[in-house]
């Protein structure tokens, strides 16, 4: 299997990466990426939201935008896999190239935009798949949308039914004036008029934000998310920021950087947000997550769950179970029965 990945991995890494993304969502469509049947050692099990995970390693948001692959993706050894995001209408998305490959930092940039096939034809995939393992959705706006807050509203009241947890997506780079929406006021008016529109449905409703977040921002943020009950924060999205150690060609490409180059910056912010939750609710920690060490960092600041996207473009499927069995390993070694007895073990 490994012969067989490195195969791939090098067709796949002198392809445009957009077009590589496309013939990894084909190939997990036809069914012709193997599965990952062996069980996870027993300490990576985590209980969130009343439900028991195998492991807490998930597929971070855009990597399935469509809810086409949720069920292959699941298969590939994930704990959880999150698609979207998802906005109203379809839309184009930015003019590509949108999407670069920064070799030499592990680092991305993308530009995308939310291109996507609307709600319409995510919620008619999702209503057919089977209700195994743990999707979650996540939504977004249109460009050109005079309501936004409304797009979250309609984006999460069609799908809940659907979705094992809801993601409002305030963080994007890539969609004009978006990120205001984290601003104390916007977000706190945005998440009300969700959680009124979908009612008493038992589906937890998080909030994704940008790892630019500043102390005040994280203040505000973490104010309206405990005010409101809020089941989860997630944290976070790509950066804006460019570290001056970045080395590729395209560093200079304007949109969200992810990958390596985002590991410390997301940890830090994830435990300042932490700090500010004090366990009043989960938080999923994203960003630059490429090893068991580096998902270990991110529970050891205060995360039940942990996803990436990046890694993945650099190395495939069996990244899964290597940064499962390196985890599972780091606990032991550090007398951790189990994922929650490290969760927030930095915070201590
Ligand atoms: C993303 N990300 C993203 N996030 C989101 O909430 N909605 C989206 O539609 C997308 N789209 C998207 C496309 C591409 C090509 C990338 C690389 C990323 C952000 C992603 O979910 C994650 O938060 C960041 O990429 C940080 O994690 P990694 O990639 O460093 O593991």
């Amino acid at each position: 299997m490994a012969v067989w990945y490195s195969l791939i991995d090098l067709v796949l890494s002198r392809m445009d990466a957009e077009a590589a993304h496309g013939l990894a969502l084909r190939a997990l469509k036809s069914g012709l990426t193997p599965r990952d049947n062996r069980d996870d050692p027993s300490s990576l099990g985590v209980s969130v939201w009343g439900r028991s995970l195998p492991n807490p390693i998930g597929l971070a948001a855009g990597f399935d935008k469509n809810a086409e692959v949720a069920d292959a993706l699941l298969g590939l050894g994930f704990g959880l896999v999150e698609i979207g995001s998802v906005t109203p209408r379809p839309q184009e998305g930015n003019p590509r190239p949108r999407l670069f490959r920064l070799a030499e930092d592990r680092g991305v940039i993308n530009r995308m935009g939310f291109p996507g096939q609307g709600l319409d034809a995510a919620r008619s995939r999702l209503a057919i798949r089977p209700r195994r393992g743990f999707v979650g959705v996540n939504v977004g706006a249109n460009k050109d949308s005079t309501d936004r807050a409304a797009d979250y509203v309609t984006g999460c009241v069609a799908l809940a039914p659907y979705a094992d947890y809801l993601v409002c997506n305030v963080s994007s780079p890539n969609t004009p004036g978006l990120r205001n929406l984290q601003g104390r006021s916007e977000l706190s008016g945005l998440l009300k008029r969700v959680q009124d529109a979908i009612g008493a449905k038992p589906v937890p409703l998080v909030v994704k934000i940008a790892p630019d977040a500043s102390d005040d921002d994280l203040d505000d943020i973490v104010a309206v998310c405990r005010d409101l009950r809020l089941d989860g924060i997630i944290v976070g999205n790509t950066t804006l920021s460019r570290p001056a150690s970045l080395r590729s060609p395209r560093r200079g490409e304007t949109g969200g950087l992810s990958g390596a180059p985002l590991t410390s910056l997301s940890t830090e912010v994830l435990r300042k947000t932490a700090r500010r939750v004090e366990g009043q609710f989960p938080l999923i920690g994203c960003g630059g997550v490429g090893s068991g060490a580096d998902a270990y960092a991110k529970i050891r600041a205060g995360a039940t769950l942990v996803q990436l996207y990046s890694a993945m473009v650099f190395e495939g499927p069996p990244l899964i179970r290597r940064i499962k069995d390196e985890l599972a390993a780091l606990l032991a070694r550090d007398g951790h029965a189990s994922v929650s007895a490290a969760i927030g073990a930095d915070l201590r």
